[in-house]
């Protein structure tokens, strides 16, 4: 496998494979520290498509001052033999100078989208993210690019992305991929002592419940909210940050949840954030037909 370090590479790659033997070009992005949902997307694109890069780069301007960008976890060699096994071809692993070249001042805003759920805790967040998406999107050029339902309200933002700047790229969305106990994987979970990861597992319990109840017949929002405050209020370790019920494609909250309706939370635990979520009324197998349709 292949590690590619610039944007003309990364091009020069995605175009080769399109011209030599048609090939779609499958991408999946990401901030690297790899785990079972990165596979996911992976095997995902592999299945799909003919020629898979997979970008692994921490990328800064989606980072708060105060948050973790200097220590979030770097796994580069871990990274490069999981996306090989995966079925990966490309790895691109550009520096911060080649995605934001010095004095760098184009950004890609999507404006209301990326003031909601994570994006109201974290400004700013959603400006780093589709801005690094977009040049990703413009270096590969893929048919398809893959990413993991666990950001719900970073999959809303993109596809507003996409459709707004009428991008070529199709984007794929993936269940998301959790431990035995119902932990959603994620990056930051390391992070986590042993009693955080105990406390942690708040937030499934929280997503259960509200699917439960949904499935029950439920569908006034605030009981259903209600109903997740209280299970976090019997963990008072958790701050929570958030618990909304929102239609997935505005993030605006919804009073009456519907199929297809996001249920999703955040929360500190100790000094980690961690998100999770649910699509009401559908298994995850359905959530790719789903989007489609959206
Ligand atoms: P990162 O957190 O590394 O995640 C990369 C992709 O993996 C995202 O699409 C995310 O939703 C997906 N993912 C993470 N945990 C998952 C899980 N448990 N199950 C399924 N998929 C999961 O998201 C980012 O990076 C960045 O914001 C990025 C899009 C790369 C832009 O910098």
């Amino acid at each position: 496998m292949e590690i590619l370090r610039t944007v003309a590479e990364l091009r020069g790659w995605s175009r080769l494979k399109r011209m030599d033997g048609g090939k779609t070009i499958g991408l999946v992005p990401t901030m690297g520290a790899l785990h079972e949902g990165h596979a996911s997307l992976i095997r995902a694109a592999a299945a799909s498509c003919g020629a898979v890069a997979v970008s692994i780069f921490v990328n800064p301007t989606q980072f708060g001052p105060n948050e973790d960008f200097s220590r979030y976890p770097r796994t580069f060699a871990a990274d490069c033999a999981l996306a090989e096994a995966a079925g990966a071809d490309v790895v691109f692993a550009p520096s911060v100078d080649e995605l934001y070249p010095s004095g760098a001042a184009a950004f890609v805003e999507v404006e209301g989208l990326s003031d909601r759920l994570d994006g109201k805790s974290r400004p700013g967040h959603f400006r780093g993210v589709a801005t690094v998406v977009c040049k990703l999107f413009i270096a590969a050029e893929p048919d398809r690019a893959f990413f993991g339902q666990k950001d719900a309200a970073q999959v809303a933002v993109l596809r507003r992305m996409v459709l707004d700047l009428r991008l070529a790229t199709e984007i794929v969305v993936c269940p998301i991929v959790r431990e035995s106990d119902g932990l959603a994987l994620s990056s930051r979970n390391i992070y986590l002592s042993p009693e955080e990861r105990e406390w942690a597992l708040t937030l499934s319990r929280a997503i259960r419940q509200a699917e439960s109840l949904f499935a029950a017949g439920e569908r006034l929002a605030a009981k259903i909210t209600q109903a997740a405050r209280i299970t976090f209020a019997e963990m008072p370790q958790i701050r929570v940050d958030y618990i909304a019920l929102v239609d997935w494609a505005t993030l605006e909250p919804v009073e009456v949840a519907a199929r297809g309706s996001l249920f999703a939370v955040a929360a500190w635990v100790g000094a980690t954030r961690l998100i999770d979520n649910t699509i009401l009324g559908l298994e995850s197998s359905a959530n790719d037909r789903w989007l489609d349709s959206l």
